[in-house]
């Protein structure tokens, strides 16, 4: 079976298994090892004041879903807002398409408030997918017009909305092979998986890596894109995903509810973790001397490293333009496809955050806000 014939598969079977871990999906804690990738500084920047003006003076509005206090999914409300006007360097992107991440629950239940201040009411979202309809001063790279999709700050998010900011170092242009819905699933987990495995872990050619949760949002371009590097991939999910771990690229597929991944695989180079808790702890002892663990979660020890002889660090993803570009090359290019297996209107955004909690998504799910144009 071809990959857009699992992805047709997939979107006709959804199936929904609730089984959320709070601990284990929540991913803040700081890395046990210094990581390889530049630390990127993320300023505290609020979501914009601006409003932009309508024609006849009043402030122009859009539909946005926003929280007003941290909380369970009740606290999502789709509301008209203020339309925000960009500032230097920003574009003002209408959002055809807005990807939900599971750090988007996270954000919602009040686990980043650290980073998000206090700054409610909020419009969450990270990932979006549009048409620039208005560039702000020191723009060069994009036009009013222009299709582009985007990793958004997550101090700022913004894109559950029919408007989002969007600055031109988020950016790139969107892939052509690709709806705008299949390009609002790129961004964020796709910048994950390659900066984990490429920039934390430093992935060569003919190593071999075990991404844990092969099937899950990150995991999906992990394989694809340490295939893709050359690299041998060994991959974990549950017993629905092992074909789709084998269409994906994985040498070896091994389904985590009948197989404890240590009895069968030993000495890999790598291991990128997006699953946490016990499979972390348990990934050490499969990693050779000197050897790498980028984990999405909660990193080591220290001391659990050194012991064994490897080092680790926690991944912390982080908008960068040159490398969704290349995103957009590789996917134009059909060496890498995104997979969404639920597209949902901007409406239920209840129902794609009960999802995403139940860290058994398969692939990505994209809320849709306008129609593709
Ligand atoms: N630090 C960062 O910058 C960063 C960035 C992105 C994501 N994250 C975090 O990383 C985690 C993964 O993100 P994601 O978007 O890939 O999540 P996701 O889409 O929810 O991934 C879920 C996938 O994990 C698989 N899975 C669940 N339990 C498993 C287990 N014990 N062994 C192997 N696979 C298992 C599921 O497969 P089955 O249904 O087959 O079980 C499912 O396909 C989340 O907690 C997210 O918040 C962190």
């Amino acid at each position: 079976m071809m990959m857009h014939d699992v992805v047709s598969a997939i979107r006709a079977t959804w199936v929904t298994t609730l089984c959320s871990s709070i601990l284990g999906i929540l991913s803040c804690a700081a890395p046990a090892a210094a990581p390889r990738q530049p630390e990127k500084a993320q300023p505290a920047a609020a979501q914009p004041e601006r409003r932009a003006e309508a024609e006849e003076g009043k402030p122009a509005t859009m539909k946005a879903v926003r929280i007003h206090a941290f909380g369970d999914v009740s606290v999502l409300q789709q509301e008209e807002v203020p339309r925000p006007a960009p500032q230097e360097g920003e574009m003002l992107v209408r959002v055809i398409a807005a990807g939900v991440n599971p750090v988007d629950a996270k954000s919602r239940e009040g686990y980043l408030k650290q980073s998000m201040g206090d700054r409610l009411p909020f419009v969450l979202g990270l990932d979006v997918a549009g048409v620039v309809e208005q560039v702000g001063t020191g723009v060069t790279r994009f036009r009013k017009g222009d299709a582009i999709y985007a990793f958004l700050d997550r101090t700022r998010g913004g894109g559950y909305a029919e408007y989002a900011i969007v600055k031109e170092g988020e950016a790139a242009p969107k892939p052509s092979t690709l709806s705008f819905r299949e390009a609002a699933a790129v961004p964020l987990a796709g910048l994950t998986a390659w900066q984990g495995l490429f920039e934390t872990a430093s992935l060569a050619k003919g190593q071999t890596v075990l991404i844990q949760g092969g099937s899950g949002g990150v995991g999906v371009y992990a394989i694809q894109l340490a295939k893709e590097r050359e690299a041998r991939v060994v991959a974990t999910a549950s017993t629905r995903n092992q074909e789709l771990l084998r269409e994906l690229g994985a040498d070896q597929a091994i389904d985590y509810t009948k197989t404890k991944f240590e009895d069968v695989v030993r000495n890999v180079d790598v291991v990128l973790d997006n699953v946490g808790g016990d499979t972390t702890t348990r990934s050490l002892d499969v990693i050779r001397k000197g050897g790498f663990l980028a984990t999405l979660l909660v990193a080591p020890e220290a001391a659990a490293l050194s012991q064994r002889g490897i080092q680790g660090a926690r991944v912390q993803a982080y908008p960068d333009a040159a490398t969704l570009a290349k995103m957009t090359e590789l996917i134009d290019a059909r060496k890498v496809r995104p997979l969404v297996s639920e597209a949902l209107p901007l409406a239920e955004v209840r129902k794609a955050h009960e999802m995403i909690a139940s860290r058994h998504t398969r692939g990505k799910i994209v809320l849709v806000v306008a129609d593709e144009p």
